[in-house]
């Protein structure tokens, strides 16, 4: 079992295949795009397998694939296959934004996906193009039934946005009463690209579960899962449940299990990290299988203990500002 220096079991890793989104979502990244990497920067599919190979016999046992938009990268599913065989992997999950994925349900049931985390900020078509600049909204509602009809677990990620969003969580809440999905209310964070500059946090986790209790006062709270960075409530007979993610409170670091690649092969042991060391350049540089361990387990051995000191530990002059199709949302 992999543990670090504050006796934090890690066992989950968040591995961003590519920068590159067909969305804009306004958090996340400015409308003309982030300056996207070049293929020779991205790790390959190769690179990434050894990678996760490794990390798999160090104790990781559920990998997310996140991004950018993971299925915007060429040959995505032979990927994900070759993943799913990893021995000693339990749970592969994926985090999209749906515009693409629909197709892919069958596949990623067959390979032995349990659980996907599908974005989706608005149930209004309008709002949808205002808050991600593309008109893709009935393509995300294809993906949510594909996936419900292949009894896929399905987590819906609304980032709560003040002046943009905020009459959307009500019929959030509402889509569980029918849909046995689980819809987590997140807060904003800086990870925006610099798209905008951020300022601060309106909605904190305390006031978005104000605005559902008004609303639901019979709102139940549930036992919240182990390591889980949600606060997790149900509405009494609904068939859904209601998450509140405190991304940027961060009031969850205490159990964190989780390590981050980036699509350059970054590795940060906090989302609010500046990068703690890069594996595909040791890869790239021909270092042993020994080395890579023993300079992961390092970086395990030395990790923050929280996101204020992982943050507070950056260079002044990179300050919390990339955008999370960087890091890996
Ligand atoms: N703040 C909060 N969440 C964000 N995400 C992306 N950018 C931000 C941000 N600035 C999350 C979204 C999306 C996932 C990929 O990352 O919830 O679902
Ligand atoms: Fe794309 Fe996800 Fe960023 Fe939206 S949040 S722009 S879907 S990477």
């Amino acid at each position: 079992m992999l543990l670090d220096n504050h006796g934090r079991k890690i066992n989950y890793l968040r591995l961003a295949v590519t920068d590159r989104c067909n969305l804009r979502c306004f958090y996340c990244m400015p409308e003309e795009g982030l300056n996207w990497l070049s293929r020779t920067e991205l790790m390959s599919y190769d690179e990434m397998l050894q990678i996760c190979s490794l990390l798999v016999k160090m104790g990781i046992d559920k990998i997310r694939i996140t991004g950018g938009e993971p299925f915007v990268r060429k040959d995505i599913m032979p990927f994900l296959t070759a993943l799913s065989k990893l021995y000693g992997l339990n749970e592969l999950t994926i985090t999209t934004n749906g515009v693409l994925t629909a197709p892919y349900v069958k596949e990623l049931k067959a390979i032995g996906v349990k659980s996907v985390n599908l974005s989706l900020d608005t149930l209004d078509a309008n709002r949808f193009f205002a808050i991600t600049s593309r008109d893709e909204f009935a393509n995300v509602m294809a993906t949510l039934d594909e996936l419900l009809k292949y009894n896929i677990e399905v987590k819906i990620n609304a980032v709560v946005m003040d002046g943009k969003n905020v009459q959307d969580i009500m019929p959030l809440v509402e889509l569980t009463k029918n849909l046995p999905v689980s819809v987590r209310f997140i807060e904003e964070m800086p990870f925006n690209g610099d798209a905008h500059i951020y300022n601060g946090l309106k909605w904190d986790h305390v006031r978005i579960l104000e605005e559902i209790k008004k609303h639901y006062p019979e709102l139940k709270k549930l036992d919240d899962p182990l390591f889980s960075t949600s606060h997790n409530y149900q509405v009494a007979a609904y068939a859904g449940t209601v998450g509140i993610i405190a991304a940027y409170s961060r009031t969850f670091c205490g159990t964190c299990n989780r390590i981050r690649i980036t699509p350059v092969g970054e590795l940060k042991t906090c989302l609010y990290d500046g990068g703690i060391l890069n594996i595909k350049d040791m890869i790239r540089r021909g270092d042993s299988v020994d080395m890579l361990t023993k300079t992961m387990m390092d970086a395990f051995g030395t990790r923050a203990k929280d996101g204020w000191e992982a943050e507070g530990l950056r260079p002044a002059n990179n300050s919390v500002h990339e955008s999370m199709a960087t890091i890996g949302g």
